[in-house]
């Protein structure tokens, strides 16, 4: 259903109940015009005033934004701060070291809280650590770590002494992780033995011995090891060190390094629709700022909330609604060790009972793999629990359908907790178009406005701006504190990317494309307008899983597409040509399974393609460019309904028709 159509059919309109209305950070859509209206009437004064009363500076800013060397903004860039310092210490100055900062709930359920004040201790105790290792201000870090409060404090402790860190999600391959710490030129990994989801154990360690022993690693002077489970692991004596040894006698003192607001707060790769993924440098008084500003207006964060993001720190969600924001707040959150389906699917349900969780925030995938398990299992129904604590959802990650969304609002959410369907990405450091929890009326599948102070808009091919109603590439006009300040060690490609000249060269692109509604302006998002693949609210490059196809012997050349996948949001399909003839049937699912498991080794588990489709050629144009449009209709299995006339060799069309 379109916005048009949804905003005809009244009983698809959820206008914020009055009562959360009234105790709402921005209670009502007045306040938060009159909010847009400041920053368009003085973006930098209202940006500076934000910044000022949210974070606490070491050396107030003279200078708010920087537009000189445009693309490459600066903001604040004269203040100095340290991000550890406004997540922990200032919270105990102000005499809430005794709040639980995080409770951390494991796989097997066990329950660990910690509170302000042990966490800085911990977190200072393993920066002294890292500093006698020799890391410094600038250095750059790799984290590949499960979910934990050691993997925070890991982030914190970082964020500390001025070293950037660099996670690398624990669902990643050693060649992927590899290729991450060669890139961002990491002097130190800090891992963990082990990792535990679902009641399986990952050997983090051993794959970041693989990584290491590959070529180009050789910066690499320390792995420091979380102790998780016990296990069984491989050692390289005098690089490899136990956290819990290391920290043992450090002072848990550790003064701050007093940074820029631009020093690089961490880098955090993402796929783009080249082949290497782009390292997204977020600096760290920008970033910050809308860390919190966000959790305060998106999630209406108040004293006394008990905050839940299901993501993980290996993605920006987990960066910014994890290991930042709630902390700069002086919150309290639950960090979550497994997955939502173990031991069963009523997990999240549970723990949201447990924990008395008011705000929720997870992805339409998780949401979609639970209502489907809900209805054969009624044990696992949100129903079943009570969800009574809960007073506002939130998901990210993928477009969410409208019965998705009901069902979120209406099973977990009780009919009474706006559902914020938050539009953000890597780039952007925090929510971008999101709708304000007490003000904005809500739309099943629109992530309706831009939040104050966001310039966003729909252009076409070149760059000029669409009336409502017409739908075009999303941009944003103007530069805001927590956009990305540069692909790590590639300017030209930040620059290509994201400030396109074919658009005039000002406009952030997002490679989003979206529509606005005719009355009420409110964004949908269509999909991505790249070779962007969203799978289970992941992001993969279609060339990133060409590429690991081709370099398997067997593989001669490899087209990647994606279908609709109910769960999933979009499935991956190959098209593969063998260097040898086409495989038999019998072959041909043993060698799928083959390829499957091999760009799990070359990227991850998340990359495997659903489909596989054998052909011994791939339909080109006389040209020789490979016709992608036709793929996608013989992915989804739709028939060809496109001109085949420009096909330089149609006899292989019926032989990609068949999947494994
Ligand atoms: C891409 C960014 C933002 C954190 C998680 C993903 C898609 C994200 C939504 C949403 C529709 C969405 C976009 C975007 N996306 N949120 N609410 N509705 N699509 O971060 O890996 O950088 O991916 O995810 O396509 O460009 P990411």
């Amino acid at each position: 259903m379109t916005v048009a159509e949804a905003l005809l059919d009244k009983q698809e309109i959820f206008p914020p109940p009055e009562a959360f209305a009234a105790a709402a950070a921005i209670p009502g859509m007045a306040a938060y015009r009159t909010l847009m209206a400041e920053a368009e009437r003085d973006y930098e004064g209202f940006w500076a005033r934000l910044a000022r009363e949210t974070l606490s500076w070491k050396k107030p800013f003279a200078k708010v934004l920087d537009e000189t060397a445009a693309p490459f903004y600066k903001w604040f860039e004269d203040g100095r701060l340290n991000a550890s310092y406004n997540s922990l210490d200032r919270h105990v100055e102000a005499g809430h070291g005794n709040r639980v900062a995080i409770i951390f709930e494991a796989d097997n359920g066990a329950v660990t809280r910690v509170t302000y004040r042990d966490l800085l201790l911990q977190v200072c105790r393993f920066a002294n650590a890292l500093k006698k290792r020799g890391i410094k201000k600038g250095d750059r870090v790799v984290i590949y770590m499960p979910m934990s409060i050691e993997g925070i404090a890991a982030m914190q402790a970082c964020a500390r002494i001025g070293a950037t860190h660099s996670v690398v999600f624990g669902g990643f391959s050693s060649k992927a992780l590899h290729e991450r710490i060669v890139d961002v030129g990491a002097v130190a990994v800090i891992t963990a033995d082990e990792q535990v989801r679902g009641g399986k154990v990952l050997p983090l360690k051993q794959i970041v011995d693989e990584a290491l022993a590959m070529e180009g690693c050789d910066a690499v002077q320390s792995v420091i090891v979380y102790r998780r489970t016990g296990g069984n692991i491989p050692w390289v004596a005098g690089r490899d060190l136990w956290m819990h040894e290391l920290t043992r006698g450090e002072s848990d003192s550790c003064e701050p390094e007093w940074v820029s607001a631009e020093h690089p707060l961490f880098i955090l790769y993402t796929s783009g629709s080249t082949g290497k993924p782009k390292g997204v440098q977020h600096s760290t008084g920008g970033y910050l700022l809308w860390a919190a500003q966000t959790m305060k207006w998106t999630f209406d964060w108040k004293p006394g909330d008990i905050f839940w993001c299901t993501a993980d720190i290996g993605w920006v969600t987990g960066h910014s609604y994890i290991a930042y924001g709630p902390l700069v707040l002086g919150g309290t959150q639950v960090v979550f060790e497994g997955v939502p389906t173990y031991p069963n699917a009523g997990r999240f349900w549970e723990m949201i009972a447990r924990h008395r969780v008011s705000v929720f925030y997870t992805a339409p995938t998780a949401i979609r793999s639970l209502v489907k398990t809900s209805e054969l299992d009624p044990n696992t129904r949100p129903t079943a629990y009570d969800l009574s604590s809960l007073r506002l959802l939130g998901t990210v990650g993928e477009p969410i359908s409208p019965q998705t969304w009901r069902w979120y609002y209406d099973q977990v959410g009780g009919g009474r907790c706006p559902v914020v369907d938050t539009w953000w990405q890597t780039e952007t450091g925090g929510h971008m178009i999101a709708p304000m929890p007490g003000a904005t009326p809500l739309v099943p599948g629109s992530c309706t406005l831009p939040l104050p102070g966001i310039m966003a808009a729909i252009v076409d091919e070149t760059g000029q701006e669409e009336p409502n109603g017409q739908g075009g590439l999303l941009v944003i006009k103007r530069p805001w504190p927590a956009m990305l300040r540069t692909v790590w060690g590639d300017p030209e490609r930040f620059r290509k990317s994201y400030f396109p000249e074919e658009l005039g060269g000002h406009l952030y692109l997002a490679g989003d494309g979206a529509t606005r509604d005719k009355d009420t302006g409110y964004f949908t998002i269509t999909g991505r307008i790249d070779d962007v693949l969203n799978v289970s609210g992941h992001r993969l490059g279609t060339m990133e899983i060409e590429s690991a196809l081709v370099a398997n012997p067997l593989v001669a050349e490899a087209a990647v597409v994606s279908r609709p996948d109910e769960l999933t949001g979009e499935a991956i399909v190959a098209f593969v040509v063998l260097k040898r003839q086409g495989p038999g049937d019998g072959d041909a699912r043993q060698l799928a399974d083959e390829l499957r498991a091999w760009v799990g080794k070359e990227i991850g588990p998340i990359a495997k393609p659903k489909d596989i489709r054998f052909g011994e050629n791939l339909p080109k144009t006389r040209s020789g460019k490979i016709m992608r449009r036709l793929l996608r209709s013989i992915a989804k299995e739709e028939g060809i309904t496109q001109d085949v006339s420009t096909l330089e060799n149609p006899a292989i069309l019926s032989q990609l028709g068949k999947s494994y």
